[in-house]
């Protein structure tokens, strides 16, 4: 038990609140995300979509990119929520953004809104990665 902060349910709570936030007039698909920092500091965001639709921002990656330009480091958790037929795992780029900025041992806690969870390490999501030790 490495957090020091929120339990799983507190978080996916949060990742249910941020989710009803969602800009997504094109694909209605509304997605939540939470990253949680060692420190306890949490981060939320949700996917913003675009009329120009490759221009999409995806949850993960929002709630990252917030955590980062406010200082936030060592995640050590996130939680992806949507209204789907299972746990929503994160897309491809997210995976890679993740793996970026997060130690493989992160937990991704996957869920729907049926109350389905899933969790996998971020190792787990994506094996093998490309990272900045080959540059
Ligand atoms: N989406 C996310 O926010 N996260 C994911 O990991 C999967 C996809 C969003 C992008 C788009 O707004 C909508 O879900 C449908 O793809």
């Amino acid at each position: 038990m490495n957090h020091t902060g929120k339990t799983a349910e507190e978080l996916i709570e949060l990742a249910r609140q941020v989710r009803e936030l969602a800009y997504a007039p094109y694909s209605k698909f509304k997605v939540g995300a939470v990253v949680e920092c060692r420190d306890g500091r949490i981060f939320t965001g949700c996917n913003v979509e675009n009329s120009s639709y490759g221009l999409t921002m995806c949850a993960e990656r929002n709630a990252l990119a917030k955590a980062v330009s406010e200082g936030g480091r060592e995640f050590i958790r996130m939680a992806v929520i949507a209204d789907a037929h299972a746990p929503v795992p994160p897309c491809g780029a997210c995976r890679q953004v993740i793996s970026e900025l997060c130690g493989k041992q992160t937990e991704i806690v996957m869920v729907n809104l049926r109350g389905q969870i899933e969790t996998h390490t971020v190792d787990e999501l994506l094996p093998e990665a490309f990272d900045g030790t080959f540059l």
